[in-house]
């Protein structure tokens, strides 16, 4: 739950742990803050909202010590509401839950921001921008899933491009991040940050080839997806 910095749309690397040594999540946090992440992001799976379980609140409780910049929790449970209050204890700083994991969006995003922490909310590749066209003065970051939920490794989805630049249209002047989630690399980086995203999540592109023993690689790897994602954004700009 820690105090919101400033809000600014500057490009940030969030690696997410799920491509990280399981065994080792308290070093794992370290390196990659160390080599230069900007957020830690952390993929709760219930194996039922998502074909996949990895862990709960007690194992985030366990990382945040380690997490010196932004703990963002991706909730692909269902349901939510029963455990925000566990996860916001946990340390969590943003809480995101998914458009798809209940039947009453607003009072979960409520229930977030009543718990302390900033709020998320996440979109599967499937599910229309215009789902949070009522909710957007309740959230702090929507998250846009470019992989079907549940694996890491899988490839982008290049269809979920357009429904980034309909999100920064609704967004306006709202300090609201578009976080990209599936498939990140220093290749379809550019893509999304030419399209209005400001927050990158990156599993397997951020942790190959590197290790605890070899953290050098994780941030050359961060800087890859970063240098990437700032020129293209550049270029963006420049051509409007
Ligand atoms: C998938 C998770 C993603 C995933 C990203 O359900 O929400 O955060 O770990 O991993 P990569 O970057 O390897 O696609
Ligand atoms: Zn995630």
């Amino acid at each position: 739950m820690g105090a919101p910095g400033k809000f600014n749309r500057d490009i940030k690397i969030a690696p997410s742990i799920l491509s990280a040594d399981f065994a080792n999540f308290g070093a794992e946090c370290r390196a990659i803050e160390q080599q230069g992440c900007d957020w830690v992001h952390v993929d709760v799976m219930d194996g039922h909202f998502v074909p996949n379980i990895t862990f709960g609140p007690q194992t985030c409780k366990a990382i945040r010590p380690h997490v010196k910049t932004v703990m963002d929790v991706h909730l692909m449970i269902a349901p939510v509401d029963p455990y925000i209050e566990a996860f916001a204890q946990a340390g969590a700083d943003i809480l995101t839950a998914h458009v798809e994991a209940g039947s009453h969006l607003d009072r979960t995003l409520q229930a977030i921001r009543a718990a302390g922490c900033r709020v998320g909310v996440a979109l599967n590749p499937a599910t229309p921008a215009e789902t949070i066209a009522h909710v957007l003065d309740r959230i702090d970051l929507v998250c846009v899933m470019t992989v079907n939920p549940g694996f890491g490794g899988q490839s982008f989805i290049h269809a979920m491009i357009g429904k980034v630049a309909r999100l920064r249209e609704m967004i306006g002047d709202r300090p609201i991040h578009i976080e990209i989630d599936g498939g990140v690399t220093a290749e379809t980086a550019p893509l999304v940050a030419a399209a209005g995203a400001d927050v990158l999540v990156a599993g397997s592109a951020v942790f190959k080839g590197g290790s605890l023993a070899n953290p050098g690689v994780y941030g050359d790897n961060i800087r890859a997806i970063r240098t990437a994602a700032q020129s293209a954004r550049r270029n963006a700009q420049s051509a409007a």
